[in-house]
């Protein structure tokens, strides 16, 4: 059996295709970026080849010349449970820091067994807890005093990581605002409160609640429903936030938003060399 670990191009995309046919009931969102993820700056997915066959692959993106981001890890699912996943993470994770990269971050679903086995086996940590949140948007948001909003562009420094869909941008990474493209700030002027808004990064009908900012236990519902009036007015067709573990999310959940399946629902993990 002869294997070879290389980048994936253009030509690979009809075989990447049969390989996500069938994950996720045919709902992989891997065939929307794939040529994105091979032609983006800094981006690369690279797949494992078992006598000439691709079985799977990663993508790797690099925020700066310290971090990098891992997604898309994915198995032929006719393929699954041989030991490829495992060995396509390995190699990446051998790959990243032999290309210098000294932190490498990536998200799972909380049960996804696999790739927490997979991930934690090669020494990643849990490094947080997230609440996947969702709200369908069909019509403005009703705001009761809007005069209290102010929207800006977005801060000339930014404090802390963001995410953006499921990528977490953490603090450190170069130009962080490219991650937040058509990014603005909505301000609460009563109390502070703030919230940094982007298109999402993936999927561009939804918009990012980015990051949450606040000086008391949670944010107000107005603020929130402005966002939403937002979010409808761009044309955007849901919102969509990250909640870390210990912070409230019932603000969110008594305005519309949804979970996923539950909450706690998102792990980010992170391993440096
Ligand atoms: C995740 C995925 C890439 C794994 O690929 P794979 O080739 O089946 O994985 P491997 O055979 O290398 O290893 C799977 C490991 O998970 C472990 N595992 C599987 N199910 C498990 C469970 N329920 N509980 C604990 N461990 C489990 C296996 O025991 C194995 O570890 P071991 O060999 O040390 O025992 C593949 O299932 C896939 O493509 N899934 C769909 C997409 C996906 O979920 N991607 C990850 C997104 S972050």
């Amino acid at each position: 059996m002869s294997t070879q670990f290389r980048w994936l191009k253009r030509t690979d995309y009809p075989r990447v295709l049969e390989i996500v046919h069938d994950i996720w009931e045919g709902d992989d969102y891997v065939p929307q970026v794939f040529n994105k993820w091979i032609q983006e700056i800094g981006s690369y997915v690279r797949g494992l080849f078992v006598d000439n066959e691709l079985v799977g692959f990663s993508r790797l993106k690099i925020l700066s010349d310290k971090i990098g981001w891992l997604q898309g890890l994915r198995v032929d699912p006719r393929e699954q449970g041989k030991g490829y996943g495992k060995e396509i993470a390995r190699r990446m994770v051998d790959h990243c820091f032999s290309l210098g990269l000294k932190e490498l971050w990536f998200s799972t679903y909380f049960d996804n067994k696999s790739s927490i086995s997979i991930h934690e086996r090669l020494g990643f940590t849990r490094i947080g807890v997230f609440t996947n949140l969702y709200k369908s948007v069909q019509s403005p948001g009703v705001v009761s005093s809007s005069e209290r909003f102010r929207i800006n562009s977005l801060p000339g420094r930014l404090s802390g990581g963001f995410w953006n869909s499921w990528a977490y941008y953490p603090e450190g990474i170069d130009s962080p605002w490219q991650y937040l493209p058509e990014g603005l700030t909505l301000t609460d002027s009563k109390g502070g409160d703030r919230l940094i808004l982007a298109r999402s990064i993936e999927f561009g009908s939804s918009l990012e609640i980015c990051t949450v900012d606040s000086r008391t236990d949670s944010i107000s519902a107005d603020l929130i429903l402005f966002a939403e009036r937002l979010c409808y007015n761009r044309g955007h067709d849901s919102l969509h936030v990250m909640i870390p573990q210990g912070t409230s999310s019932r603000v969110f959940l008594e305005n519309g938003f949804a979970f996923f399946e539950k909450e706690d629902d998102v792990y980010l993990y992170w391993l440096a060399r």
